[in-house]
């Protein structure tokens, strides 16, 4: 008998313990919750603290470098889970310890950022978040999580459910933008696809909801700032994708490096223990950030790492990822009183009812296989997905006189510093994503589209440096082409954790570049095709360009899909899913902003005393949900089942989308509503719903809504309700719309 089967054999044969639960059983049918009760009734104190404490393996780095000595800490049972360590043979080298050096031997919970795919790589987060496509994306975190699980993951930290609405925040790039519809739509996504049906299948990773809460509102952009906010914001704009996690079955929260109206995250009692368990009824763990536990005193929130310790497990906290503060600490607190033995009963029985879950006190071994993992890593169906969610997340932003899609039989250009790149493409936070030439370069893809006769390429200048001696070389072959096809944008370095900028605009050699072709060339067509991880300043990009598409960090296979689309083999269909200012000063901007009592007419939107800028449109330069095709699409004939509902009626909105172009396309149809008066003032229009769909050319359909009240409730100050009175609704291809229909909800 293997030493884990024989250790777990005797925890069974103890007297389960009394405790509340639901029916959870797994695979061979035993409660859970009494495998738990049985084990934690033979652990010591410094054991559960043990499990409770998470340290990273030195295969990569995501924060400060915290100095540990794992192996002797898993040997003494101190060790619970580690992250930053993959491969098969990694994993199973450092969970033999576990269950054979132990006393007890509990599994290791392997964790990582596996945010945006694992090896093969998809589009950033925001930029797959502008796909608008659910499905492709639940698909790209099924294959995630299969590809890391076979390397011996059990747990990736994500998704990030922070809204962003401010794009000097580098994070932005990690989220699904702006709003509170798309990003809730979009958790459930991911919680499903990382956790597929059942979790003790050895392809399914837990997922983790980050940052609670509050997390995108830092002050100023800058990355872990304070944040400030009311219950209004609070409930109605950060909390709700959170909850869309809970409701989705999300088995892990991960804590915020921010303060929350004066409270840190991780020492936040409101937030993990009144809203998370209380009201919402989370029953998963709760992890820290990166050191966040010994961040408290910097914070000015504890006096020392010994106090910070005991706020944590106060507030909620189950997990410390790198402080070392409940493995230095937490006997003690308990041992002298401060720190009740049941706050840490609680904190452990979670974190081994997850390692229950996943099936490791049944098989400890079964993700790390080094067969299923030379069979799934990189596998050409995972790498053809990726194509196809480059395709789809690439954002049309300007197609002036068609100039898009190129022609087979044109002479290109192609010229800027990530037009042959294979590093910066993969994006930030590209998990274990080699950087060192597996990806597809916008050059390969396009050179599948056409004869190399027909590609003229100059790098022109780098990405960040002022050296301009290459100009002259991308001069003189823009002479030759037809068009000019530019490929620009941010480093991936620009973007992510603690890369928040001041100015969002492309940096200046590049944009020198654009300025001074376009002098040369006052008619030749310009393409700019953008990667980067933040909405960008392109004002004068966009007076430069006739065409631009915004490609995000789009993976693995990105050149292939940008190719794609850049040839029509995919015509574009994806929205923004965040706003791009005209300039630094409008932001924070988005669009379901609220009205002010002195807001500007449509007609004269620079009247006095109004409010705007006396410099500046208060729109922005591309609004939210906007997006071109190489087709048209036509929307009319908006028609409601009723002009007035009462609370338990559903209403039936449908609208007439006519495809009158010449190629056939996706469109992705957007509703929209405006709750007119309430008792605390409500946005001037609410993403309620979209739909994807594929018309022919010539093609029309209907496509239809439903709202519910469900749909139109909100905090309100003092609870979650509906309110009777007028509610304006549209559907369009854009959040840049005007009302023409509504309809009254009776009380
Ligand atoms: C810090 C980041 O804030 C978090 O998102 C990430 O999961 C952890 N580091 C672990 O790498």
């Amino acid at each position: 008998m293997n030493k884990y089967i024989f250790k777990f054999a005797i925890s069974l044969s103890f007297l389960i313990l009394g405790c509340s639960r639901d029916t959870n059983l797994n695979s061979s049918g035993i409660d859970v919750y009494s495998k738990v009760d049985s084990i934690m009734s033979l652990m010591t104190l410094k054991e559960k603290v043990g499990q409770m404490t998470m340290y990273s393996g030195d295969w990569d780095k995501t924060g400060p470098v915290v100095s540990s000595n794992n192996i002797k800490f898993i040997e003494e049972g101190s060790l619970g889970a580690m992250f930053n360590v993959y491969s098969a043979k990694k994993t199973k080298e450092l969970q033999k310890i576990a269950i054979e050096k132990t006393r007890l031997g509990i599994p290791l919970l392997f964790g990582y950022d596996v945010i945006h795919g694992f090896k093969t790589i998809f589009p950033i987060n925001l930029g797959h978040a502008a796909s608008w496509d659910l499905e492709d994306i639940q698909k790209s975190a099924r294959i995630a999580a299969s590809e890391a699980t076979s390397e011996g993951l059990h747990w990736t930290f994500a998704p990030m459910l922070d809204i962003g609405r401010d794009p000097r925040w580098g994070r932005v790039s990690e989220g699904s933008g702006e709003d509170v519809f798309l990003t809730s739509q979009i958790a459930k996504a991911y919680v499903n696809g990382f956790q597929g049906e059942d979790l003790s299948s050895n392809n399914t990773l837990i997922a983790c909801a980050k940052h609670f809460v509050g997390y995108g509102a830092a002050l100023a952009g800058r990355d872990y700032n304070t944040v400030n906010m009311g219950q209004d914001q609070l409930r109605n704009v950060y909390l709700p994708p959170f909850k869309a996690a809970v409701d989705a079955g999300v088995e892990s929260f991960m804590t915020a490096f921010n303060e929350l109206n004066g409270v840190p995250s991780t020492g936040n009692k409101f937030i993990f223990r009144d809203i998370l368990r209380d009201e919402w009824g989370f029953r998963g763990f709760v992890v820290t950030d990166y050191t966040a536990i010994n961040e408290l005193i910097p914070h000015g929130f504890a006096l020392d790492e010994q106090h910070a310790t005991e706020i944590a497990i106060k507030a909620g906290v189950d997990l410390d990822m790198m402080s070392g503060a409940n493995r230095l600490y937490l006997e003690e607190l308990v041992n002298n009183g401060k720190v009740d033995i049941s706050l840490v009963d609680d904190a452990c029985k979670r974190i081994l009812l997850t390692k229950f879950k996943l099936g490791l006190f049944d098989d400890p071994f079964k993700y790390s296989n080094v067969q299923r993992e030379k069979e799934t890593i990189y596998k050409s169906e995972h790498l053809d997905s990726a194509r196809k969610s480059a395709a789809m997340s690439s954002v049309l932003l300007k197609n002036q006189n068609n100039s898009l899609p190129l022609n087979k039989k044109e002479t290109i250009a192609l010229i800027g510093p990530l037009v042959k790149d294979k590093n910066n493409i993969i994006g930030n936070w590209a998990a274990a994503g080699d950087r060192n030439g597996k990806a597809i370069s916008i050059y390969e893809g396009i050179k599948t589209h056409l004869d190399d006769s027909n590609i003229l390429y100059s790098k022109g200048c780098n990405i960040k440096s002022d050296d301009k001696s290459g100009f002259s070389e991308a001069i003189s072959i823009a002479k030759k082409a037809d068009k000019i096809v530019l490929v620009m944008g941010e480093d991936y370095h620009m973007s992510g954790e603690a890369a928040s900028r001041t100015n969002i605009k492309i940096p200046k050699i590049q944009n020198k570049l654009i300025k001074t072709l376009r002098k040369e060339f006052p008619t030749k067509k310009i393409i700019l095709i953008l990667m980067n991880g933040r909405p960008l300043d392109l004002s004068e990009e966009d007076s430069f360009a006739d065409a631009i598409l915004e490609v995000w960090f789009p993976g693995t296979s990105g050149g292939l899909g940008v190719a794609d689309v850049l040839f029509g083999v995919y015509n574009p269909s994806g929205k923004l899913p965040i706003t791009f200012p005209r300039s630094i000063g409008q932001v924070p901007i988005y669009y379901n902003v609220k009205n002010t009592g002195r807001p500007i007419s449509t007609e004269n939107p620079s009247e006095d005393y109004k409010s705007n800028y006396i410099d500046s449109p208060n729109t922005p330069l591309y609004s939210f949900g906007h997006g071109l095709s190489y087709t048209k699409f036509e929307y009319s004939d908006i028609s409601l089942s009723s002009n007035s509902i009462g609370v338990s009626d559903i209403l039936s909105v449908s609208v007439n989308i006519s495809n009158s172009g010449n190629y056939d396309g996706h469109e992705i149809a957007q509703l929209y509503v405006h709750d007119k008066v309430g008792s605390l003032t409500r946005p001037v229009k609410e993403l309620k719903g979209f739909k994807k769909i594929f018309l022919k050319k010539g093609e029309s359909k209907t496509v239809k809504f439903q709202i519910t009240v469900e749909d139109l409730k909100f905090f309100n100050g003092k609870e979650y309700t509906v309110e009777a009175g007028e509610f304006d609704i549209a559907i369009a291809g854009t959040s840049d719309i005007s009302f023409t229909n509504s309809f009254k909800l009776k009380p």
